[in-house]
């Protein structure tokens, strides 16, 4: 174990990105976003967005595991800048279809069919989870409501989900995003913490690493807020870097200076 982590008496790495879903905070933005989900699932496209890590991968994570797999098949990509053709490769992979054509229409088709015997055989409510979105191609959200269209619309088998950083609004407002942008039936953006939630995200993450004190002093804690903005990976990074500057000066308590130090770190 780092030299910290023993110095303060951790039980595992405090401030990972591997924390279970059991052992999240349930942050009033991963809430909202597990709303979103609830409401979306009757058909239509969901919008998330959110700083580079506000939390946005972790709720969509949450969020799925809140419902019944018996009833509900999530499909998880994580767009690229690839292709059309990519895009529906991907998707083809992880509903284990094997692709023996190049065209588009063909893919498509297969894909389509496999949705409907989905539904119609097991019943489960089919969502495709977008993480990253805003990477994907201009051309892509030009043509990404065709795949959720069954029998001219008529029919909501499935339903999409779009997470990504704040541009991804931008990427639907453009002419040829409209048909997509006009199907979008709920909206999130991932506020970043203020000062009294950071407070309580500090002592969280100490508490799931086995530390039941608050190691950070107030001051400290104003420091990792303003220097984070309210952003948790930052905040992460920062609260981390505090605790390896306290230990290495055998000191209990994190100070502003440790996390001045840190800081001075953060790209
Ligand atoms: N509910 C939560 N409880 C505790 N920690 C959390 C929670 N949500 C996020 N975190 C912490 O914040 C980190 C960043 O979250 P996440 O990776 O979900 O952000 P992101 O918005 O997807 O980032 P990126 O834009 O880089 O993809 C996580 O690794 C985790 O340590
Ligand atoms: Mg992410």
């Amino acid at each position: 174990m780092n030299p910290y982590c023993a110095f303060f008496g951790f039980k595992s790495e405090p401030f990972t990105s591997e924390i279970s879903s059991k052992n999240l905070l349930k942050l009033p933005s991963m809430v909202s976003v597990k709303e979103r989900f609830d409401y979306v699932m009757s058909g239509g496209v969901l919008v998330i967005t959110g700083e580079v890590g506000s939390g946005k991968s972790t709720s969509l994570r949450w969020s799925q595991n809140q419902f019944h797999p018996s009833q509900h098949l999530f499909l998880n990509i994580t767009a690229t800048g690839g292709s059309l053709i990519e895009f529906y490769r991907q998707l083809c992979w992880d509903l284990e279809i094997v692709v023996q054509t190049g065209s588009r229409a063909g893919i498509l088709k297969g894909f389509k069919s496999t949705i409907r015997e989905i539904a119609a055989t097991k019943k489960q409510k089919i969502t495709v989870v977008v993480d990253e979105s805003h990477l994907l191609r201009i051309e892509v959200f030009a043509e990404l409501h065709t795949l959720t269209q069954f029998d001219n619309d008529s029919k909501n088998l499935f339903s999409l989900v779009l997470a990504g950083q704040p541009n991804l609004i931008e990427k639907l407002t453009y002419r040829s995003s409209a048909p997509l942008a006009s199907r979008v039936v709920a909206r999130t953006h991932l506020s970043h913490l203020n000062q009294d939630q950071m407070a309580v995200y500090l002592e969280h993450h100490l508490t799931i690493a086995g530390i039941k004190k608050q190691l950070f002093s107030d001051q400290a804690i104003t420091a990792i807020y303003q220097g984070s903005a309210g952003i948790l990976r930052k905040a992460n990074f920062l609260a981390r870097g505090g605790l390896v500057a306290a230990a290495t000066e055998k000191e209990q308590v994190v100070s502003p200076d440790h996390i001045r130090l840190a800081s001075t770190k953060l790209l």
